[in-house]
């Protein structure tokens, strides 16, 4: 039983589930590729990562149904988001489960219709919440079900939780965050969060020239959100030493040629990467670090040019010898295309979601599943 504001029910509490129909709520939104012509998923991490609670029920003779979202389709069936490539990959992995058409095909999926709640659990006889990735969506499928049916959360939410609730609620100091990524205004909820536990924030991506832009520094072209300027000034009066943000920078020049700069960027210069000394010096907090969390990239690593910071980042992280645990999304994206993604502790299914555990410490479906009747 895991401990998060109450009693959350695990596989275990669902009593015996032989012969019963269990569904399963699953995170199964991947990416997919159709260069090829044919439709396929390119990222299977969070087809796998929900393998272990397929096994324990079908283990124990259950009949196992999922469903998922894929993409944001507008309430109505459209054809480029059907599941019909994840149900591909599905088959091969797990060939005894079978899954639903997109539930954002229903309208009733995000605005949680009772109607819809209803058609869905039609049948069902135990619901099992394993979408870690969704469960900061107050949706029907995550809210929905655990208010009448016996219910419990997957393996793969309940390792989720149990990492991110423990960086949270049971730091090992030094305690390290890492953020990056475009925008600050993205992340403010949690910078804030996070500078009330961690040690040392250190700032990446293009959400630093806001923060430069906050110090009066000029940052010629590049990416920055003045509306946020005058937070990321109370921010940086506020946490102090805490903070820690690029000294150089990686990016093109007027003329757009490559080009290395301080913190302070020319007229018409763009920046796209921490520079090399950045890098380094970010590189040595992680390694000093007990517990590292890592969310966002430092540059446009998708451009081998602007890859460097986020390449020696995710090389600390997997040389360090702190627990590191790697936020969704793009650092997951960038740590699987350095082959680094095994030398991680912990990398998360969950974008959205693991930002907004660790902001608040609770998620709207954990919520829902601690009110089951079974709980
Ligand atoms: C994700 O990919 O972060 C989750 O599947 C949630 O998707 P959403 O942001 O479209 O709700």
């Amino acid at each position: 039983m895991t401990e998060v504001r109450g009693r959350i029910p695990t596989l275990e509490d669902l009593g015996d589930v032989t012969g019963r129909r269990v569904l399963v709520r699953t995170d199964f939104n991947v990416p997919l590729d159709d260069s090829s012509g044919v439709t396929r998923v390119v990222d299977d991490f969070r087809i796998r990562a929900a393998l272990p609670t397929f096994s324990w029920l079908m283990e124990r003779g259950a009949e196992v149904v999922c469903a998922s979202h894929l993409g944001r389709p507008k309430g109505a069936p459209d054809a480029r988001y059907s599941m019909e490539p994840v149900r591909d990959r599905l088959a091969e992995l797990a060939p005894d489960v079978s899954l639903l058409e997109n539930l954002r095909f229903h309208a009733g999926e995000e605005g949680n219709d009772p109607a819809f709640v209803a058609e869905l659990i039609d049948g069902v006889d135990f619901y099992v919440n394993d979408a870690f990735g969704a469960s900061h969506r107050p949706h029907a499928s995550i809210v929905g079900p655990p208010a009448t049916l016996p219910s419990a959360m997957g393996r793969l939410l309940q390792s989720e939780v149990d990492v991110l609730l423990g960086l949270r609620n049971k730091p090992k100091r030094p305690f390290v965050a890492v953020l990056g990524g475009a925008k600050i205004s993205d992340k403010l909820g949690v910078v804030e969060a996070l500078l009330e536990v961690v040690d040392s924030l250190v700032i990446g991506g293009a959400m630093c020239f806001t923060f430069f832009a906050a110090q009066g520094k000029p940052i010629g072209g590049s990416l920055w959100e003045p509306d946020m300027v005058d937070t990321c000034r109370s921010i940086l009066a506020s946490a102090g030493d805490k903070l820690v943000l690029p000294d150089d920078i990686v990016g093109v020049d007027a003329e757009g040629q490559f080009a290395t700069f301080g913190t302070r960027l020319p007229d018409g210069a763009k920046g796209f990467d921490i520079g090399p000394g950045s890098a380094a010096a970010f590189s040595d907090v992680v390694m000093d670090a007990r517990m590292v969390f890592w969310n966002g990239p430092m540059g446009m690593f998708e451009d081998e040019r602007f890859a460097g910071g986020t390449r020696t980042l995710a090389e600390a992280m997997a040389e360090t010898k702190a627990f590191t645990v790697v936020g969704g999304g793009d650092s997951a994206a960038a740590l699987a295309q350095f082959r680094l993604d095994d030398e991680v502790d912990h990398v998360s299914t969950g974008g959205g979601a693991s930002l907004e555990l660790l902001e608040l410490g609770d998620l709207p479906g954990l919520a829902a599943l601690r009110g089951a009747p079974n709980a």
